[in-house]
């Protein structure tokens, strides 16, 4: 089965609201995503409304960064899935290492702070409540270097799989995409090498062929993030299990962004 490729740019903490919505129609000027790949840009949330109306017209998609699993209701500070339909967002990051519960990036005192303490358990509620309103869920799954070191990395993997998607039925998970970034590899500079990203992106859809079916294993998006650059996405993106990346750094300005989703 083919898959379609998928590149979506996760903007993090950056642009106010106006730089938002004038860089996202640069993008939509200059990214022309062809019948062969999906796009995505994800901004933060202040950042949201502008982007959806900057990106109308356009053929790329504009998604959250995360998202609370309540419609509605006494949860000051938090923005439901409602919320971000309403604005014409279709995709959402869920389960980001730099939401779970160890803010896993930062080898320093900040990276025991449960900063957001993000679980599996949260995100699975998270993934149910996107897919309720049919929103696409890009789930994050990696292991951070001490885990990588300890070998742990591929059973670190399969527990956030297996926790974040616990109880959620096959028809359910149809547009679910899965995002392999190893921590570690995160807004380093270290890119995971190929055959490793190939290796691991691989391990992820056998994971998923036991935990949902075989069928549902070679037709789910797996992408791959982490230090993906203009100079290093089209060797990744051409692996046979790395069906796009999720991107961060090298989203931020259309040039290098059309450059990566040329790679795919
Ligand atoms: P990066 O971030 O491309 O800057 O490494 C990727 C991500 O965190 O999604």
């Amino acid at each position: 089965m083919s898959r379609r490729p998928f590149v979506a740019g996760n903007w993090k903490m950056n642009y106010v609201p106006s730089e938002a919505a004038t860089v996202a129609a640069e993008f939509a000027a200059k990214i022309t995503p062809t019948a062969n790949v999906d796009v995505a840009i994800c901004p933060t949330y202040t950042s949201l409304a502008g982007v959806c109306s900057a990106l109308r017209g356009s053929k790329i998609h504009a998604g959250a960064q995360n998202v609370f699993w309540a419609d509605s209701g006494a949860f000051t500070g938090f923005i439901s899935a409602p919320m971000i339909k309403d604005l014409g967002a279709t995709h959402c990051i869920v389960g980001h290492s730099e939401t779970r519960g160890k803010f896993g990036k930062l080898e320093t005192p900040e990276s025991t702070v449960p900063f957001f303490a993000e679980t599996d358990e949260t995100i699975n509620l998270k993934i149910r409540a996107l897919i309720k309103h049919g929103l696409v869920p890009i789930l994050c799954v990696g292991e951070t270097l001490a885990e990588r070191e300890a070998g742990q990395t591929d059973a670190v993997i399969q527990g956030q799989l297996k926790g974040g998607l616990d109880g959620i039925s096959e028809s359910d998970l149809a547009n679910l995409i899965v995002a392999y970034e190893p921590v570690w590899a995160i807004g380093t500079g270290k890119t995971c090498d190929t055959p490793e990203a190939e290796r691991v992106c691989g391990m992820v859809r056998q994971t998923l062929a036991s935990l949902v079916s075989a069928g549902f294993a070679e037709g789910v998006r797996v992408l791959y993030g982490g230090s993906v650059k203009p100079d290093n996405a089209a060797e990744l993106f051409s692996q046979p299990n790395i069906d796009g990346g999720l991107v961060g750094g090298a989203s931020l300005k259309a040039d290098d962004f059309a450059k990566v989703v040329a790679g795919a």
